[in-house]
């Protein structure tokens, strides 16, 4: 069994969900280069751990996270450039490099603060559902610098040209509800209802194929930058990829069950599977 020790990262497994919680309540979770050490070690962990179905990234004591930490990531790394710059290689890599390519799904859970730094963990995800009355910010103009890092990109990426270039350039709040209607996560729910949400989003990731979600998850992240002869190419060899060692059988059970027992409409999904039963 993988063990998880840290001082400033927590993992819950229950159920096949991982919690993996930025654990500095008190400064509003915060990431030092400890944190980002920490977290980088268990998103490499929780992986290959087969008790870890689907991550949630989250934060304790009512927190996304407040971002970099002022004090220990910038003002203590300013006179130690090395270790600055290894700290940021380790930061970058956990929150986008691991998550953007990662094996398994993906959630960002935010309750309460999710401010500068913190939208690449946001944006790493492969889904991201907010408590209506949760806060975002891209507040580095506020502090006279960048959305650096990969900040501006991932958010640039992710988020309709007006509101990405308003929200980067004024560093104004704004609530779950405009997050959703900006394009930036996925869902926003009351806050009572938040972690409710999530769990049933990841049941329903972990009824899927594995092997089809990761190459599904990997390919529609990956086309977004690419030109259409090269995604022709990626997608087809991609598909083939999905179906090694792809323990389910996924495409011969599915046209089987369509065409032999008819016993399955992968159209209709799960929710329309469920209405047909109770007509
Ligand atoms: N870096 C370092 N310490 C922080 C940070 C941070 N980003 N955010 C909060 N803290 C610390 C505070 O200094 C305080 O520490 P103390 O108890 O030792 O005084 C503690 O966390 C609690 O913070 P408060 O401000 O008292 O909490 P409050 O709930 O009133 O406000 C808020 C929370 C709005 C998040 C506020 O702390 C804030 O604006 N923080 C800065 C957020 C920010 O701009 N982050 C982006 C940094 S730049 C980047 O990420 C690239």
């Amino acid at each position: 069994m993988t063990t998880y020790a840290y001082e400033t990262v927590k993992i819950d497994i229950e159920d096949g969900i991982a919690w993996a919680m930025l654990n500095r309540p008190e400064k509003r979770n915060a990431m030092s280069p400890q944190l980002h050490d920490e977290m980088d070690d268990a998103l490499a962990k929780l992986e290959y751990d087969p008790q870890a179905k689907v991550i949630v990234v989250c934060g304790a004591g009512g927190n996304f996270s407040a971002g970099q930490d002022l004090k220990k990531f910038f003002r203590d790394l300013d006179s130690d450039p090395a270790e600055r710059k290894r700290s940021r290689m380790v930061a970058n890599r956990w929150r986008w490099e691991r998550l953007f390519n990662y094996e398994k799904p993906t959630i960002a859970m935010v309750e309460g603060y999710c401010v500068g730094g913190a939208f690449m963990q946001l944006c790493g995800c492969d889904f991201a559902f907010a408590a209506h009355e949760a806060t975002f910010s891209l507040s580095e103009i506020n502090w006279g610098i960048l959305p650096a890092s990969l900040v501006a990109k991932v958010v640039a990426d992710m988020v309709l040209p007006r509101h990405a270039l308003y929200y980067a350039c004024l560093g104004d709040a704004f609530d779950g509800k405009e997050a959703e209607r900006i394009g930036l996560i996925t869902r926003s729910v009351p806050k009572d209802e938040l972690r409710a949400a999530v769990v049933e989003l990841a049941v329903k990731l972990m009824g899927k194929s594995p092997n089809a979600l990761r190459g599904t998850k990997q390919a529609m992240r990956h086309v977004r930058g690419m030109p259409d002869p090269q995604a022709y190419d990626y997608l087809a060899e991609k598909m083939k990829a999905s179906r090694v060692g792809d323990k389910q059988d996924s495409y011969n059970s599915g046209l089987k069950q369509f065409l032999d027992e008819k016993s399955y409409k992968p159209a209709h999904g799960a929710f329309r599977l469920k209405q047909l039963a109770d007509e």
